[in-house]
Order: structure tokens, then sequence, then C-alpha cells
């Protein structure tokens, strides 16, 4: 069987003030009357055999529903206490699967365009996962971002992946031109994810068992959660492991994960109206000029105002944070 697994346990705390915890950005109907969570769920509903989201439990009804509007009455549901990142959100569905299941792991939150393209590729990598290898996606970078991983390839082989490298690390792999970005999305056998995390996060794997096990109907506790290490997949398992494939890909992929991306999302289809002078307005309904600056994002909602320059958009996490700890 192939089962579609959502992560959708982030808060996006980068597009603070539009994303919050009680509604992160995959559910918000950003782009036209669906959510990007909805889209996500739609587009990979004829690729697999099922669904299953692993959400958590702030999130979990919202998930529910936008199932409902894709047309996805039968899901499987695991609903985490707390987020501790996505090494442990895949290690659930993988327990929760059979060893030989397929897993397609993606994202809520990106827009993906060309479905031809994307189905291609799906069916590409699940040729490779029933071979045994862990299969990310490559897509052709356009700049030194440092908010995504790297994959060094050569065809389907992977000769080095480096999550989140710094500037000058980005450039010179830019620079090196067989670079591409990790798009986030995986497919393996849940058998062999389990086996690579027990290869070399043995703690994490133990910890989510236990979490699994003593879970509810999918409901996992907070206090195993709470000893689960927190460490996403990239850092985990896809820097360190001699099992991994990657098909690029020719679809149209944006992380929204920033203002920047979403500057450059607007900019890449022509909606001028967010833009006034070089700069971007996001959620206002107010009347904005600019005078004498150049690259900022103005980002306002009913309760809060954000300015920021562009090129620190990766900042605004830290704001976000700040503000959850003064709570
Ligand atoms: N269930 C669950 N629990 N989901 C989680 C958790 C968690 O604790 N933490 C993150 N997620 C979900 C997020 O909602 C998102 O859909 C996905 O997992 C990836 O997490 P991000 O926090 O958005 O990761 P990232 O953007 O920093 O980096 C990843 O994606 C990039 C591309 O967008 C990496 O895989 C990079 O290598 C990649 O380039
Ligand atoms: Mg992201």
């Amino acid at each position: 069987k192939t089962i579609h697994v959502i992560l959708s346990g982030g808060v996006g705390s980068r597009l603070w003030p539009v994303s919050r915890k009680s509604m992160p950005k995959q559910y918000i109907p950003m782009f036209g009357d669906k959510s990007l969570f909805q889209l996500t769920a739609e587009r990979n509903r004829t690729l697999a055999d099922r669904t299953l989201v692993v959400g958590n439990k702030d999130n979990y009804l919202l998930s529910q529903s936008d199932l409902m509007r894709a047309g996805i009455g039968e899901y499987t549901e695991i609903v985490e206490a707390a987020p501790r990142n996505t090494a442990a959100a895949i290690a659930f569905a993988a327990l929760a699967a059979a060893p030989d299941d397929l897993l397609l792991v993606t994202p809520s939150d990106h827009i993906i365009t060309n479905e031809a393209a994307y189905a291609a590729s799906i069916a590409e990598a699940l040729q490779l996962a029933s071979d045994g290898y862990l299969v990310t996606f490559g897509i052709a970078p356009t700049k030194p971002e440092t908010g995504y991983g790297y994959i060094e390839s050569q065809g389907h082989e992977v000769l080095g992946f480096r999550e989140k490298p710094d500037l000058a690390t980005a450039q010179l792999f830019l620079e090196q031109g067989n670079f591409l970005w990790n798009s986030g999305m995986f497919c393996f056998q849940a058998q062999t994810f389990l086996d690579e995390l027990a290869k070399f996060e043995p703690d994490i794997l133990a910890k989510s068992r236990v979490c699994y096990a003593a879970g509810v109907d999918g409901l996992l506790p907070e206090s195993q959660t709470m000893e689960i290490p927190s460490k996403s997949i990239d850092y985990a398992v896809m820097e360190r492991s001699k099992k991994i494939k990657v098909v690029k890909t020719s679809f149209g992929w944006s992380d929204l994960g920033s203002f920047e991306s979403i500057w450059e999302h607007w900019e890449n289809n022509g909606e001028k109206q967010h833009f006034v002078s070089n700069n971007c307005v996001v959620g206002s309904k107010k009347h904005v000029e600019f005078i004498g600056v150049e690259n900022l994002v103005l980002v306002e909602t009913d309760d809060a105002i954000l300015v920021l320059s562009k090129n620190d958009s990766q900042e605004v996490k830290k704001v976000f944070e700040r503000l959850e700890k003064e709570k």
C-alpha cells in the first residue's frame, strides 16, 4: 500500500503575525478559497491508497474539516501532544504503517503547480522506494537560500546532503552546479526509514516507539512526547544515510515558508497589487505608501503590524519565539 503522510505540526512561525498557533498558515485560505492543507490532500489523494495526518492537539480539528472538504472521509490521524520535529513525526507514521507500506511524506504548506509532472515524479520515487531507498525530491535552485536543505546529486545518486548551510556555503553549492534544493518531501518504505533512524538516532526511535505505544486512538501522551529529542529528519537521517536517492523534479514548487518566498511567488505570478514602490504589503486593507525605502515587507493583521527587510525574512521566527516565551 501507498500511504500519503501529511506533516502538519508546524506553526509557520516565520509567517507571524499572519500565521498563529491557533491558525497555522497551512489552514488559511491564502491563495483562492482552498487552504494549502486542502490542496495538499487533494493533490495526493489519487496517488496513494490512504491518507495519514501527523498533526497536533491545537490543529487536528482544522485538519479534519480540510480533509472533509478534500473529499477524504477515511484517514488515519496521529495527534501529537507537542511538536518534536519531523524525525519523530515521521517515525510515528512509519510505526502506524505496515513495514512494507510505501510512505509518501509531504509538508502541508507548499504550492505545487503542473500536477502531471508532479504525478510523474511520484511514480519515479515510488519505484526507487520499493527498492529500499530513502527518496528525496530535488528542485533546481535559483539562489543561495539558507532556509533549505541541499542535495549534491549525479542522476539519481546522492553524493551528499547538507541541511540549511550558511550563505557562503550555499553560494559555493550554487556555483558548483550539481546541487539541488531538498523539497521537504520524502518517499520510502516504512521499514527502510525505521532502520535508518535506528542506525543514526536510536534514542529518537526508542522514545518515539514508547510514546506511540502509549497513545490511545492516535492521541499521543504528553509526558512520553516530551522525552523525545527534537530533531528534523534532515539532520537526523538525511545528512548521514548512504541509502538516499533523488528524483529531479520538473513541477513548479514554492515553499511559502517566509515573507520572502511569498514576495517571490507574487512577483513570479504578476500579482502587482501587492507591491508599492518596490516594497510588499501583506494583508493590510489600508492604503500604504513608502518613501525612501525599498525591499521592505509590511504585514498587517487585526492585532499586529510587522515591518521587516525582505532579506531578514528568516528572522521572523525569533520574534514569534520571543512572544511565545513572554506569554
Ligand atoms: N507533525 C509534525 N510535528 N509536523 C511537523 C513538526 C512536528 O513536530 N515540525 C515540522 N512539521 C511539519 C511542518 O508543518 C512542515 O509541513 C514540515 O513538517 C517541514 O517542517 P519545516 O519546519 O517547515 O521545515 P523547514 O522548512 O525548516 O525545512 C524542510 O523543508 C525545506 C523545504 O521547504 C527541510 O526538509 C529542508 O531540507 C527543505 O529544504
Ligand atoms: Mg518549511
